[in-house]
């Protein structure tokens, strides 16, 4: 099994991760996440803002000579020319700040944001690069595109550019569809004995943990409850890959509803909680559309759950030991799944 935890806040002076259970032997470099964390940050729709980080990823610990050694892996992501914003009693609408506020007893907004901010995905990519990259040896290809902008489907970069240019013109943000797919997975991963067991209850949690996501689906997800079982039945995809929470064999499909960015620059009204004085709530440096990058980090969080549910099911402390197991477990359940 997996585990990993981040800390670090928006303006503070670092992001930090640990990431345990990962097995010896996975040649990583720097490069290969810096490549991630790249794609996360400059994805399409994000503010010029982005372009002052640099996210160049430290690595503390777990990690001899250019790969893992097995012991936990720290790492650590250097929040650049940040200062912390002033204090604010005014929440954003749609953000975490009133019920933050609340919880924490807190008159100041920014306490909770610095927290609440999706800056913290980064490190989540970071961490997720390990297990992306586990994955790739083992020949099990995760990828994640963006199927929808806003009203607009299947969108490619250029049409993307022009919807976003006019939104950003016009002082809105976009919302939209991601998908995330797996390749090559081994039949078997997850289980149904008990709810949490389930690989699509673990995933949808991964997933839904994502900042500003609010849709989950796998396979046929949402469509399926209008057709009929006949109808439904004919198309092995409509099951996304999992039947009775664990994967069957099949390419896995997940898709993701993010919901249009919160922070308007025309502002949003919202109340004071000092004064109970109405108030625009202006956000100047937001980003028009989190979703091609939301896509990059449901990408990580899915290759960190299908992780863990493999070291689950074939153990394995080094990766020539996990290979050896899935290699069998191919051979025998391939003999079987090859004459269905
Ligand atoms: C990568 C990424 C970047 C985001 N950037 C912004 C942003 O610039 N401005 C904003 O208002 N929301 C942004 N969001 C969305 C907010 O973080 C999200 O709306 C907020 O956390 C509340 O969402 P929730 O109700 O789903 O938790 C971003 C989300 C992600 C995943």
């Amino acid at each position: 099994m997996l585990r990993y935890l981040t800390a670090g806040e928006s303006h503070g002076e670092y992001l930090s991760g640990v990431l345990e259970g990962f097995p010896s032997g996975v040649g990583i470099t720097p490069a290969y996440i810096s490549a991630q964390l790249r794609r996360r940050r400059l994805a399409p729709g994000r503010s010029a803002r982005q372009a002052l980080e640099t996210d160049r990823c430290e690595i503390l610990s777990g990690l001899g000579r250019g790969t893992t050694t097995g012991a936990p892996i720290a790492l650590l992501i250097r929040n650049s020319g940040r200062q912390l914003p002033p204090a604010s009693s005014l929440p954003r609408p749609g953000h975490a700040d009133l019920p933050g506020m609340l919880k924490y007893g807190t008159l100041d907004a920014v306490q909770v944001r610095e927290r609440a901010s999706a800056r913290e995905t980064a490190m989540r990519v970071a961490l997720g690069s390990f297990a992306l990259r586990l994955l790739e040896l083992l020949g099990i290809k995760v990828r994640s595109r963006v199927l929808a902008l806003g009203s607009l489907s299947a969108a490619t970069p250029e049409s993307a550019a022009a919807l976003l240019l006019r939104a950003r013109r016009a002082g809105d943000t976009l919302g939209g569809v991601f998908e995330v797919t797996a390749e090559n997975l081994p039949a078997g991963l997850g289980g149904f004995a008990q709810w949490d067991r389930r690989l699509g209850s673990r995933l949808a949690a991964a997933l839904l943990g994502i900042n500003g996501v609010k849709g989950f689906e796998v396979g046929g997800g949402f469509a399926l409850a209008a057709l009929g079982g006949r109808a439904a039945s004919g198309d092995p995809s409509f099951s996304g890959g999992l039947d009775g929470g664990m994967t069957n064999g099949r390419a896995l499909t997940l898709r993701c509803a993010v919901k249009p960015v919160p922070g308007l620059p025309g502002g949003a009204l919202s109340t004071d909680l000092r004064t109970f004085k109405k108030k625009l709530s202006v956000s100047k440096t937001s980003d028009t559309s989190a979703v091609f990058a939301a896509a990059v980090v449901g990408e990580h969080a899915a290759a960190l759950e299908l992780a863990s549910a493999l070291l689950e099911k074939f153990g394995g402390d080094s990766l020539p030991e996990l290979r050896r197991r899935l290699d069998e477990w191919r051979k025998d359940t391939g003999k079987i799944l090859r004459r269905l």
